[in-house]
């Protein structure tokens, strides 16, 4: 017998058993919710992460490699982007709130080149991929979970030594048949980026409504319709779902050096974007700085702060007749909201009311103190579709799930296994739960508000218990609905984590 199957069957029999898997786990429940225990609570190979009050999660499904993209079909099965390896299907069992095993596991594509962009028409019929050169279309059959007709939509993606290989796709839901297309830059500082020509460091989009009409690809740097530039790598991009306003979330540059001091560890900070309406093209195509000039994030000891920047603010890295502050003021569009430097925002989804943006961070290693390895959610006014707080704000991020001794996250130079490392975001169908992958380490986990959506207790023994403030300190804001973090005995998300121990060594490059 597979060993998954096992393990389900095993499951089935404690519950048929009625045996108090809070009892089996040693794990003790303060939530109201959690008053059916879940029988399938999988635990991390390491620290557990903790969850905001108001929240719960859970792990549950383990043993992926390197699991970025995720999406919900319309049967409600996961697709699952594996980086390396293709793209899976996974179907679970559900038994409510957090509480869901793996059921079925099938092979969709097999590709070693896919690394990252999934995406899937609003039919659910036709499913896209990418890779770092080309984004591919297939026909999708839902209810025989196969595929057919491959097509190439879009070429001509690689980057120059290769540098950053992730393609993140969006489907606007309020312009069909626009597929927007991030890529990122070559290298941490690419000089090719200043050149609008190159295509390095953008957001397109293409029309893909006649794909079968299509003579040949779009090429990246020359078709389809300019977002946005300027953009080290954005690889989150979202459409705000009241307004249709388009959001992108950037990994900003490391190591970086202004007027000869090294201000790399808190500066420059990674950015939220706002890039404009695609219904409107002359609201769209705004420079947003790289490689020329950055978002300042700290300004504690910053050289040559002045009286005109603060948080958010465009600085250049020299002061001098051709490169300076002020010409990035004038020139540049500044991010709509900046976040503390390495976090490496990976992946941004809005709440279906637009009322919220949640946001993986990666997590860091460019930076002495690990910082990010955590889902955030930023408040918005749903009506406006623009973040509740103000473009200078330091706590707009607030934390719903992070690793409980961050620290303990630098294991492999911050590559490794040590913490759960957020990627890929999806709402299931009624927009209750989130779930996120983990790339380093193989999990798919789920997320949700306490008290909504029914029982299944979050549980596990490996769940750390709460501390006060722990990430606040080094990260974006306050906890999510409070200050106070919760494991997962107490109230707060169930994490469900699916987890694959899966070896981040030789994972993507440049995350951060
Ligand atoms: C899915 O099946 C493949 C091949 O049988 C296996 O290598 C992989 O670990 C499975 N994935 C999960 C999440 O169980
Ligand atoms: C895409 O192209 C089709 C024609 O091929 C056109 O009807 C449609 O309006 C275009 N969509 C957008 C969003 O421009
Ligand atoms: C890629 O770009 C080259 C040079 O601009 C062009 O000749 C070629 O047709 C493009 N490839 C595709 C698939 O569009
Ligand atoms: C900026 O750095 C200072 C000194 O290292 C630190 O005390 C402060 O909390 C930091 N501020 C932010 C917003 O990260
Ligand atoms: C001005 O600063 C830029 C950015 O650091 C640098 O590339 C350039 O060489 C400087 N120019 C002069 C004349 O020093
Ligand atoms: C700043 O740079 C701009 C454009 O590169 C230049 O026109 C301007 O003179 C510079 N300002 C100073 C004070 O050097």
């Amino acid at each position: 017998m597979n060993p998954l199957l096992r393990g389900t069957a095993a499951a089935a029999l404690l519950l048929a058993l009625n045996v108090k898997a809070q009892e089996t786990t040693g794990t003790t429940t303060a939530s109201p919710s959690a008053t059916q225990a879940c029988p399938t609570v999988l635990t991390p190979s390491y620290p557990a992460p903790v969850v905001a009050r108001g929240w719960k999660a859970q792990l549950i499904a383990t043993g992926l490699s390197r699991p970025r993209s995720i999406k919900f079909d319309t049967n409600g099965a996961l697709l699952v982007l594996e980086a390396g390896k293709g793209l899976t299907h996974l179907t679970f069992t559900d038994d409510g709130g957090t509480c869901l095993s793996l059921q079925s596991n099938t092979s969709l594509i097999t590709d070693g080149e896919l690394n990252h962009g999934l995406e899937l028409s609003e039919d659910g019929q036709t499913i896209y991929v990418s890779t770092q050169e080309y984004v591919d279309s297939y026909s999708y059959d839902v209810d025989a979970v196969s595929l057919e007709n491959p097509t190439r939509l879009v070429a001509n993606m690689t980057n120059p030594g290769t540098g950053h290989v992730s393609r993140t796709l969006l489907l606007s839901k309020k312009q069909p048949g626009l597929l927007l297309v991030s890529r990122g830059s070559a290298t941490n500082i690419d000089p090719l980026a200043a050149d609008e020509s190159t295509g390095v460091s953008q957001v397109r989009a293409f029309n893909i409504s006649s794909a079968a009409d299509l003579e040949r690809p779009y090429s990246y740097p020359t078709d389809g319709l300019l977002v946005g530039w300027g953009l080290r790598n954005s690889v989150g991009v979202a459409e705000h779902p009241v307004t249709g306003g388009v959001y992108s979330v950037e990994n900003s540059a490391d190591n970086v050096v202004r007027l000869s001091t090294d201000i790399h560890e808190d500066n420059p900070g990674e950015e939220l974007n706002f890039h404009g309406f695609l219904d409107d093209a002359s609201t769209l195509g705004a420079n947003h700085g790289y490689p020329a000039c950055f978002a300042l994030w700290n300004t504690t000891r910053f050289p040559s702060l002045g009286d005109d920047l603060t948080v958010g603010s465009q600085f250049s890295l020299d002061n001098n007749a051709t490169h300076n502050d002020t010409d990035c003021a004038r020139r540049t569009t500044a991010p709509r909201l900046t976040f503390q430097a390495h976090t490496a925002p990976l992946d941004i989804k809005f709440s279906p009311s637009g009322d919220a943006a949640f946001i993986s961070f990666h997590g860091s290693w460019n930076r002495a103190i690990p910082v990010g390895y955590k889902l955030s959610l930023v408040s918005f006014a749903a009506d406006r579709g623009e973040p509740a707080e103000p473009p200078d704000s330091v706590t707009a991020a607030r934390d719903v799930m992070t690793a409980p001794d961050v620290s303990a996250c630098s294991a492999q130079g911050g590559r490794g296994a040590g913490c759960f490392r957020p990627v890929g975001l999806a709402f299931d169908a009624a927009g209750e739960r989130l779930f996120l992958s983990s790339d380093a380490t193989g999990e798919i986990w789920v997320v949700m508000r306490d008290g909504a959506g029914g029982g299944g207790g979050g549980g596990g023994d490996g769940g750390a218990t709460g501390t006060d403030s722990g990430a606040s300190t080094t990260s974006t804001g306050a906890a999510a609905g409070g200050l106070r973090y919760q494991g997962f005995r107490g109230e707060g998300w169930a994490v469900v984590l699916l987890t694959a121990i899966m070896m981040a060594a030789g994972g993507l490059v440049f995350v951060g």
